[in-house]
């Protein structure tokens, strides 16, 4: 650090911090001098993370193994952290992945920039099980609920707050064959909304970023899926036609735009969803 950034003495939690998106966004509040939390699932990768960007930014970084999914994992992050670094600023509930099950006959994924004419794959509402609603409905709404519930106390001690969560775009612009997703993701942005309210006479704010296309791990995992034969560029050419920038978008850019609903600049806003989609939203 060069000197005191727009979130110094500041603490944040990111979970999902170890890759893709949530690490961009915790060295993009590490760079404003933030203190930092981050969870995910695998601890080698969260100290790793944690040893890198505490040198780099020369902030203070708290790896936690935790489950999103298990509310008691993310209570002890939340009180870990409040008791280690002494309190709870920002939330960025990120971890999660898109994980688009085929079905039968299909051979490519479907994405919300998708033209709504043109030939679509095997459809599969009538194949999908109970269990992709439940799985989706955990991750995006249950598990925004217990981060959520467990950093308010906190957050109204520190006379306010910010609260950032990330999901799907699919839930403004739902595509076909991947319902489970978009609807977990729309309810994410009522829970969000609604939370608003309740919560902006504390000073703590609550808003939705929407993404679409961002590269990250994921992308060459589906590309090793769904078009094991193709080159990356190859795999991308069909997508990228439909995106109003001709490209991809990348973990920085979404991870900037998380910061501006999170930085002391952004403190009238609240209650709102920020599409990160190079323009693919049909509509607002
Ligand atoms: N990339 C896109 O275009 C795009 C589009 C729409 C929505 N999103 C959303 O953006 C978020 C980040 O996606 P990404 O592309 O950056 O994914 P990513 O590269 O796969 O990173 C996901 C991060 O979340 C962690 N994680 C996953 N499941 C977890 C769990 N149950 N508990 C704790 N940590 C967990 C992962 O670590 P471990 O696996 O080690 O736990 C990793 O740190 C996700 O919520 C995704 O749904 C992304």
């Amino acid at each position: 650090m060069s000197g005191p950034g727009t979130l110094s003495g500041r603490v944040a939690i990111v979970t999902g911090g170890t890759r893709g998106i949530g690490r961009a966004v915790a060295e993009r509040f590490a760079q404003e001098g933030c203190d930092l939390a981050i969870c995910s699932r695998s601890l080698p990768a969260l100290e790793e993370t944690a040893r890198e960007i505490g040198r780099r930014y020369d902030v203070k970084v708290l790896p936690r193994e935790a489950d999103i999914l298990k509310r008691v994992d993310i209570e002890r992050l939340v009180g870990d952290t409040g008791a280690k670094l002494g309190r709870v600023d920002i939330l960025v509930n990120n971890a999660g992945g898109s994980e688009q099950r085929a079905a039968s006959g299909s051979r490519r994924q479907v994405y919300a920039v998708d033209p709504v004419s043109g030939p679509l794959p095997p459809g599969r509402f009538e194949e999908m099980v109970d269990e992709e609603f439940v799985n989706a409905f955990n991750q995006k709404v249950l598990a925004l609920v217990y981060a959520m519930r467990a950093v308010l106390p906190w957050m109204r001690k520190a006379g306010g707050g910010a609260i950032v969560n990330v999901v799907s775009m699919k839930g403004k612009q739902p595509p076909p064959r991947v319902v489970s997703s978009s609807i977990a993701a729309a309810a994410a942005m009522n829970l969000s909304k609604s939370l608003s309210l309740e919560v902006a006479a504390d000073n703590i704010r609550v808003n939705v970023i929407a993404l679409e296309s961002i590269v990250t791990s994921q992308t060459e995992k589906s590309r090793a899926r769904w078009a094991p034969e193709k080159s990356m560029e190859e795999f991308l050419a069909p997508r990228n036609a439909n995106i109003p920038m001709g490209r991809l978008g990348t973990a920085e850019e979404a991870a900037h735009a998380v910061y501006c609903l999170c930085a002391p600049q952004g403190a009238y806003i609240t209650g709102q969803v920020l599409s990160v989609d190079g323009g693919g939203m049909r509509g607002w």
